[in-house]
């Protein structure tokens, strides 16, 4: 059976391109989607996106990847700092998820430092604009073969 990998995109990425492009580069979400299909199709493995500006609907999306798919990526932007919810749903997880920020986070305000879910997932890559989830793949598939 087709192995699955789910990407999850938090609040204001839909608006990525226009959004503060000297910080988040001039890829839109819909650039990046396209790119990570394509190593999708290049590895014969599935990819499933999401997006979502509401922090519910995300804990509902990763809830139902339960059992449903073998890795998540996952940029829950601004829910990355505050998200209890988003933590505890990736807590129920037993698949490997990587964290990406296009931003390289800690470079940034003293809030951006911490993450609620670095401790939770099996690694975070943050500053690499799009080609972090790319990266993202990568490691991934890495720690599905593993
Ligand atoms: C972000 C970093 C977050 O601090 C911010 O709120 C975002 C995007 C990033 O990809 O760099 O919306 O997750």
């Amino acid at each position: 059976m087709e192995r699955k990998i789910l990407v999850i995109h938090g609040p204001n990425l839909n608006l990525l391109g226009t959004r503060e492009p000297e910080r988040y580069g001039t890829a839109t979400l819909d650039e990046i989607n396209r790119a990570l299909l394509e190593k999708g199709t290049l590895s014969s493995v599935s990819v499933d996106l999401f997006q979502s500006n509401h922090e519910g609907d995300i804990v509902d999306r990763i809830q139902a990847a339960r059992g449903a798919c073998d890795g998540l990526i996952i940029n829950p932007a601004a829910y990355t700092h505050t998200s209890i919810a988003i933590r505890d749903a990736v807590l129920m997880l037993d698949i490997p998820v990587v964290e990406v920020h296009l931003s390289n986070i800690y470079k940034r305000e003293g809030f951006r430092h911490h993450s609620m879910l670095a401790d939770v997932v099996a690694g975070q890559i943050s500053g690499f604009g799009k080609t972090g989830y790319l990266l993202a793949f990568d490691a991934l598939l890495e720690l599905m073969r593993a």
